[in-house]
């Protein structure tokens, strides 16, 4: 049983056709109902002994995010194996999401990691569960600005998207070290797919007018990898046997843009765990307490990242 979000297109949706291909049941989740049915009723025809479902949720949308949590449970009978956290956003104007976090962080940060709290018991369910959250070679310039991440007070689109994409693996060492002082089988898992041939970042940038830089955007995102290939790393991390909670995989090529999925280095400041505890209290904070602060399972107790 596994869930990917942002799977209606891109990189996500190669990563679930590829997870159903090898006998997974797949949960498509996206924000939009048409996209999500139509992208299950097209594997489904790719596929012919494909289990694939959709589920709509914005990940913008705190309530939302719950009541897909719930959903999801339903639909997996309790037990979820994997979760991707893939679904992205890149170089929107400042905007904010209805709750007022700045959409970046909202949706790469935020949604997910309220999804994760969410989805614990099904994942706990599970003899050896997983969570790969897809962050870039772009969180190299990503800063942790753990006091304001969610309202900056100065935004520029770009370094918003870095620090989200920071943030990713910020997030996947706090549940690493979450899991294991409460010795708990689950394991978080980072990747990153490389410079891909997606509407990632064009879309908003052709809205906004902003034309030479969506096609340059998009020049260099199709000279390197297609969703299919980029999907690898990901897919490794969500499925290589010997793989350990905090690992990061990506793209083996020059400057990881493409290339067979290897380990690769994070920044520094994704190993910084004054940053890891500072995003873990703001998260937790800002979207309910989703992961139970001690004793969620009978005998285990556990800091708190
Ligand atoms: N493309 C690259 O070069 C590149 C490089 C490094 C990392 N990445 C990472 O790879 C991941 C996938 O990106 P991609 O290139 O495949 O982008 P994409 O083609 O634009 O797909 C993004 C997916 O996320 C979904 N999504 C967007 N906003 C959402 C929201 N509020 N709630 C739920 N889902 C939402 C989109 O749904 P809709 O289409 O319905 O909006 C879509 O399915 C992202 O995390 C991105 O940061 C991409």
């Amino acid at each position: 049983m596994a869930v990917v979000t942002g799977s209606s297109r891109g990189i996500g949706a190669a990563a679930a056709e590829h997870l159903a291909r090898r006998g997974a049941h797949v949960i498509i989740l996206c924000p939009s109902s048409s996209l999500g049915t139509a992208s299950a009723d097209a594997m489904r025809r790719r596929l012919v002994r494909a289990q694939v479902e959709s589920v709509v949720c914005d990940l913008a949308r705190l309530d939302q995010v719950r009541g897909a949590a719930e959903r999801i449970t339903r639909l997996v009978g309790g037990r979820l194996d994997l979760l991707v956290n893939n679904a992205g956003v890149a170089a929107l104007p400042h905007t904010r999401s209805p709750a007022g976090f700045e959409m970046h962080f909202a949706v790469n940060h935020l949604g997910h990691f309220a999804l994760t709290g969410h989805l614990l018991p099904a994942l706990l369910s599970a003899p050896r569960p997983r969570v790969v959250t897809v962050s870039s070679v772009l969180h190299w310039l990503g800063r942790c600005r753990a006091a304001r991440p969610h309202a900056p007070r100065r935004y520029y689109r770009w370094p918003a998207y870095f620090d989200s994409k920071l943030a990713n693996l910020l997030f996947t060492r706090g549940l690493t070290r979450w899991a294991q002082t409460r010795e708990l089988p689950l394991r978080a898992v980072s990747a990153h797919p490389g410079l891909v041939d997606t509407t990632l970042g064009s879309r908003a940038l052709h809205a906004d007018g902003r034309r030479c830089e969506a096609r340059l955007l998009e020049w260099m995102q199709a000279r390197w990898h297609s969703p299919d290939q980029a999907a690898w790393p990901l897919l490794r991390a969500a499925s290589d046997p010997h793989v350990t909670g905090g690992e990061f995989f990506g793209p083996g090529g020059r400057w990881e843009w493409s290339g067979s999925p290897v380990h690769v280095r994070a920044a520094r400041r994704a190993h910084d765990d004054r940053c890891v505890a500072r995003l873990w209290q703001l998260s937790q904070r800002l979207s309910g307490h989703p992961f139970p602060a001690s004793s969620g399972w009978p005998g285990r107790r556990g800091e708190d990242p």
